[in-house]
């Protein structure tokens, strides 16, 4: 769709490129314990991204100065697979996927008991598959569904979820094109009392704009929030009957 001076119209009637209203999500999967090998594990998509998150741990750490005396420390890996972008993706790590890491462990860490395991660390990887704009938000989201299959204790689970601005509107989780041809993208991560553990914006947003972003994603984490939850309770009530039929 062509716009005036040549920019995509990203909003016709109400409706978005994709057919979703401002304020809906993408289509979401989840599906909990995919990785016999791991403690924990979520596959999920959001739309078009698809994640997969592992969890091990609390373990033994390696290089044991890293060991802190009083508490686990938590390690996250974000990583892109190369055949994940329509531009094939330089294997290894990058800034790019420092930063993700980073910010990403900041947002779990907050609701993570690491207090009760002194002298390990708790190991989350995450793999990016397939990416299409929220990578980071797909894998914070799945990250904290592994953590809770691993049966780390947690005060609660972390939701992410971004909103973004095109075509001058305040819109709910950007997918590609409207992240990177739009005028902002704001991703954030709550806890399930409100708390903020991620915020991070690219991009032009008035202070209105910005407080209406801030809420519409919010919106947008509850209701991913109840999909997380129903997924546990779904792999637990499954193993529960599996366990009883044994
Ligand atoms: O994925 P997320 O929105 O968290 O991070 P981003 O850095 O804002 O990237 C937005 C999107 O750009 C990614 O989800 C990919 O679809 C795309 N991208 C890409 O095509 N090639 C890269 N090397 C990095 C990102």
């Amino acid at each position: 769709m062509q716009g005036n001076n040549g920019n995509i119209t990203f909003i016709r009637d109400g409706v978005r490129l994709d057919g979703r209203r401002v304020d809906e999500l993408r289509p979401i999967k989840i599906e909990v314990g995919v990785l016999s090998r791991a403690d924990g594990s979520c596959y999920m998509e959001m739309g078009d991204n698809k994640v997969v998150a592992a969890v091990y741990g609390p373990r033994e750490v390696h290089p044991r100065h890293l060991q802190e005396v009083s508490r686990a420390i938590v390690r996250y890996r974000y990583n892109m697979a190369s055949f994940s972008v329509e531009e094939r993706r330089r294997p290894g790590p990058d800034r790019r996927s420092y930063e993700l890491s980073k910010v990403s462990r900041e947002a779990l860490e907050p609701v993570i008991l690491t207090s009760y395991f002194p002298r390990s660390v708790i190991d989350i990887f995450v793999e990016v598959l397939q990416a299409d704009a929220g990578t980071r938000t797909a894998g914070i989201n799945a990250a904290s569904v592994a953590l809770a299959d691993a049966g780390i204790p947690m005060k609660g689970l972390i939701t992410s979820c971004a909103a973004g601005k095109v075509d001058g509107q305040v819109v709910l989780d950007p997918m590609k094109e409207e992240d990177n041809f739009g005028q902002a993208d704001l991703p954030i991560a709550i806890t399930p009392w409100g708390d903020i553990t991620l915020i991070q914006m690219d991009g032009d947003l008035s202070r209105d704009e910005f407080r209406q972003a801030v809420e519409l994603a919010r919106i947008g984490c509850g209701k991913i929030y109840e999909i997380q939850r129903k997924a546990l309770l779904d792999r637990y009530c499954q193993m529960e009957s599996a366990a009883q039929e044994a």
